[in-house]
């Protein structure tokens, strides 16, 4: 009699049984005498009657107050036509008390611990196990749990090995600042924690583990937002004697189990691909969302001529000129244009220019602009041709260096299909994006950079111009892109260590420096090093989108703020003199000079 059942397992077919249940006081209702509460636990709600028959589990059920703990024994009992409720799953029944005890008193909730509860972040943070206590955090968790249990399930399948690799680290650079944990019995020295698992899985291919996975805490210290948090979890993977197919495909049943797992669909595979230089120049994104068709044109070559210096000067000094042309835009009001004049200023533009285009054929006068003045009849109608413009268009104009041009119109681009409603809720877009360029320019250090990370493959047909003309070549790198967020990338690896060195000298890191920082990956790579490649998926974030939440702070059970703090915690926090004192550190007079 006594097994505990699950408040939102309950059914008729339990009906007439003796049960017991435990979980918090979510309502207590006094209708007429007879005492009704809600009873939540992580399964559900179900609600508990006490009538006053039965005088001491009544007394105290009218005591109850929200969120007390209880446990409650008594009958399943079906409920009267009238009293069904269809909107609970438990709702046609209904379990007499005939025993209850309190376990524990809660003190009144800072906020009500339901959906919808219109708290401030900042104070659900700090009372997170209150908030994780609502029932969308519930399914959060659960989900959570799910979609990781069918990523271990399927790569178990696939003959992975889930292998744990350490904490305390050597730094690993994936482009982050490090966090960094000061050794005390080596006075002066700190261990990093990892940014990934990156070269640890990769000395494991080396030790014949052929294929590695692991749910894998990663640690970096950037700036935050919304889709960033200092610790994240990555579903990390490598594989020995694989080309950049077959990394791929097992990703993409990866992928499939979350999804299926997550949401119950299963998305068309194989996933289109799209080339770096294809995404960037049509949407101005490493990471375009494919849901909707708006493209950029590149205008560049057209504005060398042009008198009008705004759009003629980048055009002549390397910059660049491209067209987002808005089907139906123009209808947008001088109101909503400076909306995204201001909008793009974020991303560093210094303008919006824009043509609305009312009639074609009647060139200028059926064009409305602030900038057709400046343009002579010929460009425009070339113009018009290359964007493919129709009459009801609004074209808009982003002029300058090809990154804020990019980076305007690419966001441009997204903030309008959803002001638009060119999104469609229930579709979803998945591409690859490939042959990525191996490096990309550091114009503050002089020398080129990786744009994944050192340990990357050229291109091995482009490998010759790895001295010569490093920025022309591409790498073997691949992102998965979900609706306009990088929810992975990965690549396939250098596996000798002439080619590592090669690269590593592209980068202006020295032997030396080489040596000191991945001396252990140099010598790892002359001992038997298989090909081996793999990628690494961003858990949190392909939780955020399946949830549709706002950030992915919401499905992670202790995340962290914006500004890299626990608020419930109260971390990062001081800690006592004897501990400077035993790690060799000295504080500095002024902590913030
Ligand atoms: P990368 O740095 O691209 O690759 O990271 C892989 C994926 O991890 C997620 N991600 C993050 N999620 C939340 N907060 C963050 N701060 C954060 N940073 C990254 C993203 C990203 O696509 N070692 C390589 C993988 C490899 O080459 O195999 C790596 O870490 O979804
Ligand atoms: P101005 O000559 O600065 O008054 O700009 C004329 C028009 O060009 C205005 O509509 C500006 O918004 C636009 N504009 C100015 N700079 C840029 C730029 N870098 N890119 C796109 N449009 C611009």
């Amino acid at each position: 009699m006594s097994e505990r059942i699950y408040c939102g397992d309950f059914s008729r077919d339990l009906l007439q049984q003796s049960v017991r249940l435990n979980g918090w006081v979510e309502t207590n209702r006094d209708h007429g005498g007879v005492v009704f509460l809600d009873v939540r636990d992580r399964s559900g709600i179900v609600q508990v009657v006490a009538h006053p028959d039965q005088p001491e589990v009544h007394a105290l059920a009218h005591s109850l107050r929200q969120q007390d703990v209880i446990e409650v024994r008594g009958t399943v009992v079906a409920r009267s036509e009238e009293t069904i409720n269809s909107k609970l799953v438990t709702g046609e029944i209904e379990i007499v008390a005939t025993d209850l005890r309190v376990l524990n008193r809660s003190k009144t909730p800072p906020f009500p611990v339901e959906d919808d509860c219109n708290t401030g972040e900042q104070h659900r943070l700090e009372y997170r196990y209150l908030d994780l206590r609502r029932p969308q955090m519930q399914r959060n968790l659960a989900l959570r749990h799910k979609v990781t249990h069918a990523a271990r399930n399927y790569l178990d399948r696939q003959r992975f090995l889930e292998i744990e690799t350490p904490i305390l680290n050597k730094s690993t650079p994936e482009g982050a600042r490090d966090y960094l944990v000061p050794s005390r019995v080596y006075p002066g020295s700190f261990y990093a924690l990892p940014q990934s698992p990156q070269l640890f899985k990769q000395l494991l291919m080396v030790a014949g583990a052929d294929r590695y996975y692991q749910v894998a805490r990663c640690f970096r210290d950037e700036d935050l937002r919304a889709d960033r948090q200092p610790e994240f979890t990555q579903i990390d993977l490598e594989m020995s004697f694989v080309d950049q197919e077959e990394v791929m495909a097992i990703a993409e049943g990866l992928i499939l189990a979350m999804f299926e797992a997550g949401t119950g669909l299963r998305p068309a595979t194989p996933f289109p691909r799209i080339s770096y230089h294809e995404a960037m120049e049509k949407y101005g994104l490493d990471r375009p969302d494919l849901r909707f068709d708006l493209a950029h044109v590149n205008i560049t070559e057209l504005m060398r001529e042009v008198e009008f210096k705004v759009f003629r000067e980048p055009a002549e000094t390397g910059g660049l000129v491209k067209v987002l042309r808005v089907p139906g835009g123009a209808s947008l009001t001088r109101k909503q244009i400076d909306a995204y004049t201001e909008f793009v200023g974020i991303y560093g533009a210094k303008g919006l220019a824009w043509i609305k285009v009312n009639d074609r054929a009647d060139l200028p006068g059926g064009l409305q602009s602030p900038i057709v003045k400046f343009l002579p009849e010929t460009v425009l109608a070339r113009m018009l041709d290359v964007c493919d413009a129709e009459n009801g268009d609004i074209l808009f104009f982003g002029a300058g260096d090809a990154r804020t041009v990019n980076d305007a119109l690419g966001y441009l681009r997204v903030k309008i299909a959803e002001d638009m409603g060119l999104i469609n809720d229930g579709e979803h877009s998945f591409v690859w994006v490939v042959d990525f360029p191996m490096f990309e320019w550091n114009a503050d250090e002089h020398r080129p950079e990786s744009l994944h990370h050192p340990f990357t493959s050229p291109d091995p047909a482009q490998l010759d111009r790895l001295e010569s003309d490093p920025l022309s070549i591409n790498s073997l790198a691949y992102d998965l892109v979900w609706n306009g967020t990088e929810i992975g990338g990965g690549s396939i690896r250098i596996h000798d260590s002439e080619t590592q060195q090669r690269v590593f000298h592209a980068l202006g890191i020295s032997d030396e420096e080489a040596n000191e920082k991945f001396g252990f990956l140099l010598r790892a790579l002359q001992y038997g090093a298989p090909p081996h490649g793999g990628l690494a998926f961003g858990l949190d974030r392909i939780l955020a989108l399946m949830t549709k939440a706002d950030s992915i702070r919401d499905v992670i059970a202790f995340p962290k703020t914006q500004r890299a703090a626990d608020l419930m915690c109260d971390a990062p926090a001081e800690v006592a003199d004897r501990q400077w004192q035993e790690l060799g550190l000295r504080k500095r007079r002024t902590l913030n000079p």
